[in-house]
């Protein structure tokens, strides 16, 4: 049975028709004292697929109680799918007495299941924090359907960790050049990008992320698309988070139309990895 935490609404319907599997009820209270509670009243199998993308402090919590519910309600095997696995790019401590979240995270979810599915997680490491077995699912094939008929495209990927990522949906487009930008952080909202050899003058760029959060990092990269004369750019990404200003500033820079996935439910949430979560989970 798939259980469906409040954050991953469609991509779990999604995924219970392509597994035809039943997908539980669940309920959601709010006490007085703000804590919450999240159900499954009617849940009644053996196993149960929770689904939830821990985008907030709550999501994570959502989660465990999910976990904890079907268990008092039977279920003897739990599955937990992170589709957008929250705090993974906390992966390491920043600094002195900082912690390293994403193992944290990982640890908490870890005793409440049998088994973790996390889709293009930001460091593959991170799937090493859990204390049960994680596989990660790789949806990077399928971002390439949204875009529209692109002239002489060159993908491109912001800081050389999303180049694999940008050559992928170059091959699934069919066609084009990849190349990347170099990349340095100075804080969560400011980055620095150096231009790349590659002449985009006249031709269409798709920027490829594993995430686009703040969008500082594709704004950046736009501009120095715009002041080299390239046509149109399209941002795509398995993680469309977001935040705060993004659309805003992505819109500012350019950017002809953002594509993401439904690990994160947004209105750029065009492309399902359903069905590369369903094929993982049911070899
Ligand atoms: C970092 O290396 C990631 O791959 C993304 O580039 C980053 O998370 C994007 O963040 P933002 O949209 O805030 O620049």
């Amino acid at each position: 049975m798939i259980v469906s935490a409040s954050t991953s609404q469609s991509l779990a319907s999604s995924l219970a028709a392509e597994l035809d599997e039943p997908l539980a009820a669940t309920e959601y209270e709010r006490f007085p004292d703000g804590e919450l509670c999240a159900s499954v009243p009617e849940f009644d199998a053996d196993s149960a697929v929770v689904v939830c993308a821990t985008t907030t402090s709550d999501a994570h919590l959502e989660a465990l109680q999910l976990q904890d519910a079907v268990r008092e309600a039977g279920a003897r095997e739990v599955t937990t799918i992170l589709p957008y696995m929250g705090y993974a790019r906390q992966d390491s401590a920043f600094a002195a007495g900082h912690p390293v979240s994403a193992r944290a995270v990982a640890r908490a979810l870890s005793t409440g299941t049998d088994r973790v599915l996390t889709v293009n997680p930001h460091e593959e490491s991170v799937s090493g924090f859990f204390e049960v077995p994680c596989e990660t699912v790789d949806a990077a094939g399928q971002l390439a359907a949204p875009l529209p008929d692109l002239d002489n495209p060159v993908f491109l990927a912001p800081d050389a960790g999303a180049r694999e990522l940008a050559t992928t949906v170059r091959d699934a487009h069919g066609e084009g050049s990849v190349d990347y930008f170099e990349k340095t952080r100075h804080s969560a909202t400011e980055v620095e990008i150096e231009p790349h050899a590659t002449d985009v003058g006249g031709r269409d760029a798709v920027l490829v992320d594993d995430i686009v959060a703040t969008g500082s990092t594709m704004a950046t990269a736009v501009s120095h698309l715009r002041d080299r004369d390239a046509a149109r750019a399209f941002v795509t990404c398995v993680h469309p988070v977001l935040a705060g200003t993004a659309r805003t500033r992505l819109a500012r820079a350019g950017v002809e139309a953002v594509y993401g996935t439904d690990t994160i439910e947004r209105a750029e949430s065009n492309v399902s990895v359903a069905p590369a979560i369903a094929d993982v989970l049911s070899k």
